[in-house]
């Protein structure tokens, strides 16, 4: 809910401008006379020039000034030079860094503001996850086997059985997270999937800006569409899809250069 201070507001009329959906009228002063067609999005306290308008919920200092002045070949070289890592070192990420992946998830924008994209952060936990993963492959790779005619079909499915027989002999063995300390996983609704999968991307980037490693595992995603156990161990309901799960650590591996990718196909109207 956002609070107008009417000490303060100077009644220049600026966020009910920019309230897209008509909730603040400005007289002399600004007033939020219909709350109900307010959806939280915050313009107004961002747009105010003297800091009239809040936000109930939150800490005063979670606002803070934009910060907007990153070079568009610095951003691109960003975007361009991040990469999937599958060499990790062994050291956990710390607290704050863990903090500062989940500060970029929450800021991408969501559907009607909704920011139904909850997180589940995974240490102790992942050989657990790693076991029943490789299980459900295993369960995944024998039922393809069985109808597979296409030899790269044949070929995954073989892969996923003997990925689960080696895990079994050799608890190393880590062809998903790749021995990776931190999970970081996104659950949501099935209406708002595409804003977990937005705020994945985002996560992923900053993740980059902080010099990690960070790999999409979709192996992952798919065996916990598959699996109660996984879904019971993270806790996710009936009504909620893991979206995504980001695999996190320091790597123990650098790309000097940025790696190739087919021009963008664009049409032009
Ligand atoms: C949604 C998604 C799921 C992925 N799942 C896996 C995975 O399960 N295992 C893996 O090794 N790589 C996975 N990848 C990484 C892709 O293979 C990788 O992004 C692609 O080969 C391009 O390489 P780059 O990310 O280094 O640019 C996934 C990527 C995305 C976007
Ligand atoms: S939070 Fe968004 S929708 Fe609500 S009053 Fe402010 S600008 Fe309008
Ligand atoms: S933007 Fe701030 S000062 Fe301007 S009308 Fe709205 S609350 Fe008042």
């Amino acid at each position: 809910m956002i609070r107008i201070n009417k000490e303060t507001c100077i009644g220049c009329g600026r966020c009910a401008c920019d309230c897209f959906p008509g909730a603040i009228t400005v007289m002399e002063k600004a007033e939020l006379s219909n709350p109900a067609a307010c959806i939280g999005c915050g313009h107004c306290v961002a747009i105010c020039p003297v800091s009239a308008v809040s936000y109930d919920g939150l800490p005063a200092d979670d606002i803070i000034p934009s910060e907007k002045d990153v070079p568009p070949e610095k951003m691109l070289g960003l975007m361009r030079s991040r990469r999937s890592c599958r060499h990790f070192k062994a050291t956990s990420l710390p607290d704050e860094t863990l903090n500062s992946l989940l500060q970029a998830a929450r800021a991408c924008p969501t559907a009607k503001n909704l920011q139904a994209t909850r997180y589940i952060t995974v240490r102790e936990r992942i050989p657990e996850l790693l076991d029943l993963a490789l299980d459900t492959l295993g369960r995944i790779g024998q039922k393809q086997s069985e109808t597979a005619t296409d030899p790269s079909e044949i070929r995954r499915a073989e892969n996923f059985i003997r990925w689960r027989e080696q895990r079994r002999t050799d608890p190393d063995f880590d062809p998903l997270f790749f021995h990776a300390p931190q999970l970081l996983i996104f659950v949501s609704p099935e209406d708002s999937v595409c804003d977990a999968a937005a705020a994945a991307a985002y996560t992923e980037l900053m993740a980059a800006s902080l010099d990690l490693g960070c790999l999409y595992s979709g192996y992952f995603t798919a065996c916990a569409a598959m699996s109660p156990k996984i879904r019971n161990l993270l806790g996710i309901g009936e009504a909620e899809r893991l979206v995504r799960c980001l695999v996190l650590g320091y790597p123990d591996v650098s790309y000097p250069r940025t790696a190739p990718r087919n021009p963008p196909q664009v049409t032009y109207l």
